[in-house]
């Protein structure tokens, strides 16, 4: 087995992994932004569609909706405390009979013919944790689907101006009292950031360049030394993304960037808009329309969005 696929299943199988992904939507905005940009699209991309294969489905965020819309689900990931939480969570939608689970990595998906599933996604980025395989990810994903392939990977140019700004998520937290560890540390340490803060320009290049924002050396170190360090993430330039989906003869592929309208704004003004909820209801809207636009594809939240046909 790679490096990278054993350091993101001990990372994904951390025993609360599961509990934390399900909430993510209630803590930060860009969370709900991008969520909702992939809700908007799938379900204006099921006709013709009844079986559905969710790769690194996590806690069923998006194979629970479609279940949901009467699709068969086979629900794909590699880590046990996420999938269980999915079941826990397929459960409480009633829709447990329309759903199969499986405990696997995307590096592999031998066990599948050619075109088993109509509708073949795969989002918030587990394609970008299979590296180096990455690319041979998308090719077997794209050969096991029928009718359309729907995926969102790490962004290059959305992720690296995390790189110059360590306080981007302080942006989009929508309630500074909530109980969220997370929110609480980027509230914590936001001025020691600051402080330690030094624009570093070889490594903003190098992840220009080569599209890896960790150390793989240092990342490897730390997992034979027991630690369970962030996986190994490869981040894609937009124009890459697509080449590779023709390549395997995806055609009508749009590319977006979920996140990227919401980016402009502070997060007093984002907080006032959520908290009303017609005015939510009008931006997750707008954001939607804005962030399709493919000039600004390459600049959502940290995630590239690409919708293709097959047949
Ligand atoms: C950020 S979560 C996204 C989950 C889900 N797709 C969503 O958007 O809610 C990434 C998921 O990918 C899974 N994953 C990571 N590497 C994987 C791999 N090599 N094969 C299969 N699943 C993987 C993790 O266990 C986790 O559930």
């Amino acid at each position: 087995m790679e490096y990278s696929t054993k350091i993101s299943e001990r990372m994904w199988n951390l025993p609360d992994k599961g509990e934390l992904e399900a909430e993510r939507e209630q803590t930060f905005i860009d969370d709900i932004v991008q969520k909702s940009h992939i809700e908007k699209e799938l379900l204006s991309s099921l006709d013709g569609i009844e079986t559905v294969f969710d790769g690194g489905g996590g806690c069923g965020r998006f194979s629970i909706l479609l279940a949901k819309q009467g699709c068969k689900v086979t629900h794909f990931d590699i880590s046990r405390p996420m999938i269980d939480k999915a079941k826990e969570l397929a459960e409480k939608a009633g829709v447990l009979d329309r759903m199969t689970f499986v405990k696997g990595a995307l590096e592999d998906l031998s066990a599948y013919e050619d075109g088993t599933f109509d509708l073949v996604m795969s989002f918030d980025a587990p394609i970008s944790y299979t590296y180096p395989k990455q690319e041979k990810t998308i090719k077997e994903l794209v050969r096991i689907a029928k009718k359309r392939i729907i995926i969102s990977v790490s962004s290059r140019l959305g992720s690296l101006p995390y790189l110059a700004n360590p306080l981007q998520k302080n942006q989009f937290i929508l309630d500074p009292e909530c109980d969220n560890d997370w929110v609480k540390w980027c509230l914590e340490s936001r001025d020691r950031m600051i402080e330690s803060f030094s624009f570093d320009k070889q490594k903003l290049t190098d992840t220009y360049e080569n599209g890896l924002m960790c150390d793989i050396e240092e990342t490897t170190k730390a997992y034979d030394n027991g630690e369970a360090p962030w996986c190994i993430t490869y981040h894609f330039m937009p124009d890459e993304l697509k080449s590779i989906l023709e390549d395997c003869g995806v055609r009508n592929i749009s590319l977006a960037g979920p996140g990227a309208f919401a980016r402009t704004i502070p997060n007093e003004i984002l907080v006032k808009i959520m908290k009303d909820p017609e005015q939510r209801e009008d931006f997750l809207e707008f954001c939607h329309l804005y962030d399709s636009n493919p000039y600004v594809c390459g600049i959502g939240k940290d995630n590239l969005f690409a919708k293709g046909e097959l047949a």
